[in-house]
């Protein structure tokens, strides 16, 4: 099969390792990638939001299937864009279509869809800036802290959790009466707050049946202690201890069997992967989030668990006999650590120079902001490495992927070193 992956992170890098493995892969392509990619396939320079040049692109490289990793590209439609193209038709598109990527492409959305199919989840209503004075009385009713939730994509930045009920109503005017997050902003959801632990259970479907992946748990805050600014996720362990076989099963029943039914019950053509956000307290799961891709960086400790040949998977994806492909996942434990640009999730400095990759060993290192220049690998965004490890328990794994995280250098570069420290 000739494969294409969309991204350039290190999502795409770890999809794009496995699937190198995979006797079934004849060419590997991946648009735009990263300075990891192309050591095990071939990096196309075209924006994943120029669905035109994706089609020049898979028309001329015989493309046979196409891997979305980020929800962009999903939520503007292009599984659909594929779908009603005569010449496309053929090629199998890992990602759901335009109306199941509302799942992570609208709040107001999602939480509907929960209602309507009894999945738990925090209650909460939605306001607009007609309704911006009934926002304020929802509001009084509610305990701090407030979670406040642009209904559209804003770059992961979207949801507020104001500790004050003045702060709340300060940003719930700015969201919908400024355009805080511009038109993601139009519609605001206000939640419950809920407490507990949170943990993210993966789901890969032909929209009928599923399989369920590995469980992760990702350290999204840029300080030690989970203190500071949000990031797209500092590092990452799997499995998440406390989700064992009862606690996955009782997932099961209670939020994925309902959710595959409700795409079902809705129509929804939905062929991919569903990143079911969970927040747990005494046992109970509620969902926080639904997001329509992997997650990053838990795609780089989830996806180095799967035994079986995920190509084959999405195979049966797009042939029908997905319900009988082979799906193993290893007993070990895998952990990821992210090398960070200094400064990062604020301003940072891009192009310094990384060295020292020939003294790792044991860890795999997926890249996520790099570029190649002259066969020289330069630091490219703000997330620059995942270094993944496993082992028989978390800390085997974690002092793997610390001992290599010392011996790549640049300059600023930042990791947290307590990955894990809570479980
Ligand atoms: P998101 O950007 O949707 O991933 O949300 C960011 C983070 O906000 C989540 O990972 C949670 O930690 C937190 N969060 C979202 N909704 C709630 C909620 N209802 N209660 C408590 N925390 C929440
Ligand atoms: N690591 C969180 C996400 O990918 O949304």
């Amino acid at each position: 099969m000739n494969v294409l992956i969309l991204g350039s992170g290190g999502r795409e890098h770890a999809f794009a390792w496995k699937i190198a493995k995979s006797s079934l892969c004849k060419k590997l392509l991946i648009a735009p990638g990263n300075a990891g990619t192309e050591q095990i396939g071939r990096n196309i320079d075209i924006s994943i939001t120029d669905f035109q040049k994706i089609k020049d692109l898979c028309l001329k490289e015989e493309i046979n299937m196409l891997i979305v990793g980020p929800e962009g590209p999903l939520v503007n439609g292009i599984y659909d864009f594929f779908h009603e193209d005569e010449k496309l038709q053929h090629i199998t598109v890992i990602g759901p279509s335009k109306k199941g990527a509302q799942l992570e492409g609208s709040k107001e959305f999602s939480k509907e869809f929960m209602m309507k199919y009894g999945i738990p989840t925090a209650a909460y209503q939605s306001f607009t800036k007609d309704t911006l004075e009934e926002g304020y009385q929802f509001l009084e009713t509610l305990s701090p802290p407030y979670v406040l939730k642009a209904d559209g994509l804003a770059a992961g930045k979207g949801v507020l959790i104001p500790e004050t009920l003045e702060e709340a109503k300060t940003s719930l005017k700015e969201m919908l009466a400024d355009a805080k997050f511009g038109d993601a902003s139009n519609k605001v959801v206000i939640e419950e707050h809920l407490k507990g632990m949170e943990l993210s259970v993966f789901v890969l479907t032909d929209g009928i049946s599923y399989k369920i992946l590995p469980s992760a748990k990702d350290y999204k805050r840029i300080g030690e202690g989970d203190s500071g600014l949000n990031t797209g996720g500092m590092g990452a362990v799997s499995p998440v201890p406390f989700a064992d076989r009862f606690f996955i099963e009782k997932v099961e029943r209670e939020i994925i069997i309902p959710t595959i039914k409700g795409l079902v019950e809705e129509d929804i053509d939905y062929k991919g992967f569903i990143f079911i956000g969970l927040m747990v307290e005494n046992g109970n799961p509620k969902v926080i989030e639904y997001n329509v891709r992997m997650g990053d960086p838990e795609t780089e400790v989830v996806i180095p668990r799967i035994k079986s040949d995920l190509l084959n998977l999405f195979r049966g994806i797009g042939n029908g006999s997905f319900s009988e492909v082979d799906f193993n996942i290893s007993e070990e434990v895998a952990t990821t650590v992210m090398l960070v640009s200094g400064g990062y999730p604020g301003s940072y400095e891009k192009g310094k120079e990384m060295t020292g990759f020939n003294e790792v060993e044991d860890s795999v290192i997926f890249h996520a902001g790099t570029k190649n220049s002259n066969d020289r690998i330069l630091t490219n965004g703000g997330r620059v490495l995942a270094i993944t490890s496993f082992g028989n328990n978390i800390d085997e794994a974690l002092n793997k992927s610390f001992t290599n995280a010392e011996k790549i250098n640049f300059e600023g570069k930042y990791y947290r070193k307590d990955i894990g420290f809570d479980l």
